[in-house]
């Protein structure tokens, strides 16, 4: 039908805050305690339906390795949505999702959907980023916000779920 569309959609954010583990729970069902960081990027493709229309999510899973940050405008560039992934247990990696938030502003398509994913929320006793300071912060600057575990699955179709409402047209 004319409800049917397609959606790159980018994940960014620092090494190790899950962005593979997500994807891979979202396409697969899957979780692995021992996900090998990513080379480069992956490519995923995965439908999912909203309402009466269906969503073919093109993914890129980028690598949050440092060396490969000149890469990220490839992946970027063009990209309905984004997904930028913190770790809970980790402020270095709040501090890496706000570079990453404001080089999108920058540079990133102005129409792009973007959300904030606090993943790992399954280390509630490890914690270092705070609900709180996050919501506030996703709010401020106009993106979703959700904290998400690949671990558990809480909230991962769902960040993609709403992504996909927000990018239906009406
Ligand atoms: P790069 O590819 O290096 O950028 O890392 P990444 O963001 O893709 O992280 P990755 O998915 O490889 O996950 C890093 C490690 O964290 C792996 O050992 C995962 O098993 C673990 N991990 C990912 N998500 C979760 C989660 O929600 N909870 C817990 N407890 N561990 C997680
Ligand atoms: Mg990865």
């Amino acid at each position: 039908g004319h409800n049917n569309l397609n959606a790159k959609l980018v994940l960014l954010g620092d090494m190790g805050a899950g962005k593979s583990s997500l994807v891979l729970r979202f396409v697969k069902g899957q979780f692995l305690e021992f996900q090998e960081s990513t080379i480069g990027a992956a490519f995923f493709s995965q439908t999912l339906a909203v309402n009466d229309a269906t969503v073919k999510f093109e993914i890129w899973d980028t690598a949050g390795q440092e060396r490969y940050h000149s890469l990220a405008p490839m992946y970027y560039r063009g990209a309905a949505a984004a997904i930028i992934v913190y770790d809970i247990t980790s402020t270095e990696s709040f501090a890496r999702a706000k570079k990453w938030v404001q080089e999108l502003q920058k540079q990133g398509n102005p129409n792009m959907v973007m959300a904030l994913a606090g993943n790992k929320a399954d280390l509630e006793d490890k914690r270092k980023v705070t609900a709180e300071e996050a919501r506030v912060y996703a709010e401020e600057n106009g993106l979703f916000f959700t904290e998400t575990s690949a671990k558990t699955a809480v909230n991962v179709n769902d960040t993609f779920y709403e992504i996909g409402i927000t990018i239906i047209p009406l």
